[in-house]
């Protein structure tokens, strides 16, 4: 089967059969959205339906699969799409809190794992990963990105689609990866979900485009348009970023997809006036698939006839998606990822409890934790503390929350020798304080409180922006009482974005970003409470001190006048430090690391070289110690007033207790190139800075001078 059996296959399709192959149409199992247009067996019969979305099982995937390969005049097969994105049955931690691990092999080790089980259950394709980088956390959807760094986000993006591909899209445990909201989603106009985007083209070639372009690199299938508009102009309809960018200048030839109802928002976006004119602006821009709208199969055949589509282009949309089912191997065996279909793995559940206890970012502690002997009675408190449903996040499809055990349960069962109650106190997002009373007297007759706070899972992900992504409902009353009851407490948050808690950080003993952390979950906190796991998450985003400073990140470019805070006339504000609660690459550790000693191989540099970084990192500390170390950089002077600080390497290392060694980085030279008047990388001679710490706090980071030449 080639290209050239495409073209006659191709050759023998009527309109309406072609319009089906573009169609992607609901079905049964999950809704993702407003549910229209839902597949019949008399519509795949028909033909007119290409691809299905949110349906999975091996039973009705297959059933499926025998209407379009048997009762279909040509026997195209159909491809099977769901949102695998942090696990299919077995549930992962949420991207968010895999990126705050920091490690691409994991990040493809946890892709490939749920690509075989979700192929298992009939999935072809994934929607996944999704690749905005994210900057605000309002926006619910930081839950499912890695963060607000592009270079992560270039590395996310080619681990999680050489995990989900693998080396061969036939193979059985294989799915096709979606790259997407192509693109700038996470930049909707105050973090309002849906809502326009507008940027310098400048600050979308730096930020915005880089994880696409690796996973386009990486040899990605799939990209998924943006529902937003980017300068006005709606991305499912974007003919420079979507044929001039993606399949001019990246070459991307696989299929473009729209989100879901997209082709018909154009209308709400205010582009088109009805269908047919809808229609033909996303096929004109490259959109391949509709997914769910029904308007390329009902206004497709009107907008040729008004002049407003081309016929090569809907021919081109449907070699490319004929090309996916070749190239998924549903042409040779349309059954291959059921035959010998299993279910949840047992590895599948260690992998996502070693990522779980890996992803866990310990945000202050003064020496409370791990958990010491002495504390006998601990009173568990707060909404999140048996939220079973909640640990699954909220991008969960296939899961069953039963697999995930509570912080409770991870407690009861680390801790069987000690006397552990609990009380909720409050609900997450009810105003009843009535629990909150026996609560904080629960804590007075305990050694130690652990306060469990958070996000339910659908507060984060689709349609879940936040203006105030604060504790919801009386949890601050809640952790106020518990704070005032004179025992130490450690707060724990279960949540899909940096919540905004300054006096969590201030007053209790420790604070634990848990994010949401699937079926892993209650053993990992308690491995971690307890010090059998020393925590080595590191944020993928800074975490704003107040709502006020969002968007928030370390990358900014110079202010005109930088803060000084002896000079009123400088950029800062008279009611709130600049300074984040927390630093982008913030996390501690039970050991303690010190850098010193930064080195540079050569001070000087020429296009072509490598240069060569090296630190000496020592730990201070009895017990063995995993650490991050990130390395920046600082152009000192460019055409484009550059980022403060920009990310260009990291590495993870182990220490034995009071071990030290030296830390070595190479970089290419033209890793520090910029982006010329044209958006083309280009290496500026002159002065740079490099820079290395635990993370983005300008203030402690180790810095060396280096110069290019040429
Ligand atoms: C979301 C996508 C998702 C799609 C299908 C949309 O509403 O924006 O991320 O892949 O639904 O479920």
């Amino acid at each position: 089967m080639d290209l050239n059996w495409i073209e006659k296959l191709l050759a023998r399709m009527t309109l309406e059969e072609k319009l089906g192959q573009m169609t992607m149409s609901p079905a049964g199992a999950a809704a993702t959205g407003p549910i229209r247009g839902e597949a019949t067996t008399e519509s795949v019969r028909a033909g007119k339906v290409g691809s299905l979305l949110n349906l999975w099982g091996r039973e009705a995937t297959d059933r499926f699969q025998k209407l379009a390969v048997e009762e279909t005049r040509l026997g195209i097969p159909l491809f099977f799409g769901v949102d695998v994105l942090h696990g299919h049955r077995t549930v992962f931690p949420i991207p968010l809190a895999e990126a705050s691990v920091f490690d691409p092999d994991l990040w493809e080790r946890t892709a490939r794992a749920a690509a075989r089980e979700a192929a298992a259950d009939g999935v072809d394709l994934t929607f996944a990963p999704m690749l905005d980088t994210t900057r605000d956390p309002r926006w619910g959807r930081m839950a499912e990105g890695f963060g607000e760094d592009p270079l992560v986000g270039a590395r996310f993006a080619a681990a999680k689609v050489r995990g989900f591909q693998g080396g061969d899209l036939a193979s059985p445990g294989a799915l096709a990866a979606t790259a997407k909201h192509f693109c700038c989603g996470g930049a909707a106009l105050a973090g309002r979900e849906y809502a326009a985007a507008d940027m310098s083209e400048r600050t979308l070639h730096e930020t915005y485009l880089p994880p696409f372009r690796a996973a386009v690199e990486a040899g990605c299938a799939a990209i998924m348009s943006a529902f937003n508009s980017l300068g006005g102009v709606p991305m499912t309809a974007h003919v420079p970023l979507l044929r001039s960018y993606l399949r001019g200048k990246l070459g991307f030839d696989g299929v473009i997809m729209s989100d879901y109802a997209a082709i018909e928002e154009l209308i709400d976006h205010g582009v088109a006036a009805d269908r047919a004119e809808a229609a033909g602006l996303a096929l004109k821009a490259g959109v391949d698939i509709d997914m769910v709208s029904g308007v390329y199969l009902a206004a497709l055949p009107e907008a040729l006839s008004r002049g407003l589509a081309e016929l090569k282009d809907i021919d081109a949309a449907v070699r490319r998606i004929l090309t996916l089912k070749m190239k998924l191997g549903l042409f040779d065996d349309p059954y291959r990822r059921t035959k010998g279909a299993r279910s949840a793995s047992r590895a599948a559940k260690k992998l996502a409890l070693d990522v779980a206890r890996r992803a866990i970012t310990l945000l202050a502690n003064d020496g409370i934790l791990p958990l010491g002997e002495n504390i006998r009675r601990i009173a568990v408190v707060g909404p999140l503390a048996e939220a079973r449903e909640e640990m699954v996040g909220p991008w969960t499809l296939a899961g069953d929350p039963r697999q995930c055990a509570t912080i409770l349960d991870g407690l009861r069962a680390a801790l069987p020798e000690r006397e552990i109650h609990c009380q909720l106190g409050v609900t997450i997002a009810g105003d009843d304080e009535s629990g909150i009373a026996a609560a904080r007297a629960l804590c007075q007759n305990a050694d130690a409180a652990i306060l469990c706070l958070g996000e339910a899972a659908n507060m984060s992900g689709e349609a879940a922006s936040r203006a105030r992504p604060e504790l919801p409902g009386r949890q601050r009353q809640l952790a106020e009482a518990v704070l005032s009851s004179g025992r130490p407490v450690v707060a724990l948050l279960s949540s899909g974005r940096p919540l905004i808690v300054p006096f969590l950080a201030e007053r209790a003993r420790a604070l634990v970003a848990t994010w949401f952390l699937g079926a892993g979950a209650g053993e990992a906190i308690a491995e971690v409470l307890t010090g059998r796991f020393d925590p080595t998450g590191r944020l993928p985003v800074t975490w704003p001190l107040d709502v006020g400073q969002i968007p928030v990140f370390f990358a900014e470019r110079p202010a005109a006048r930088p803060a000084n805070p002896t000079d009123p006339f400088t950029s800062k504000y008279i009611d709130l430090p600049n300074e984040p609660l927390f630093p982008f690459g913030h996390g501690l550790s039970y050991a303690q690391v010190k850098l010193d000693n930064l080195r540079l191989a050569h001070a000087e540099f020429r296009r072509g070289d490598r240069i060569r970084v090296a630190i000496d990192a020592q730990n201070l500390s009895d017990r063995p110690a995993f650490e991050t170390i990130f390395l920046f950089s600082r152009d000192c002077v460019a055409t484009a007033a550059p980022p403060v600080l920009e990310l260009k390497n990291w590495a993870k290392v182990k220490l034995a207790a009071r071990q030290k060694r030296t830390v070595r980085f190479a970089l290419a030279a033209e890793d520090l190139s910029c982006l010329d008047a044209d958006l083309r990388p280009m290496l500026e001679p002159g002065d740079f800075d490099i820079f290395v710490g635990l993370n983005a706090d300008r203030r402690f980071l180790l810095s060396a001078p280096l110069r290019c030449l040429d």
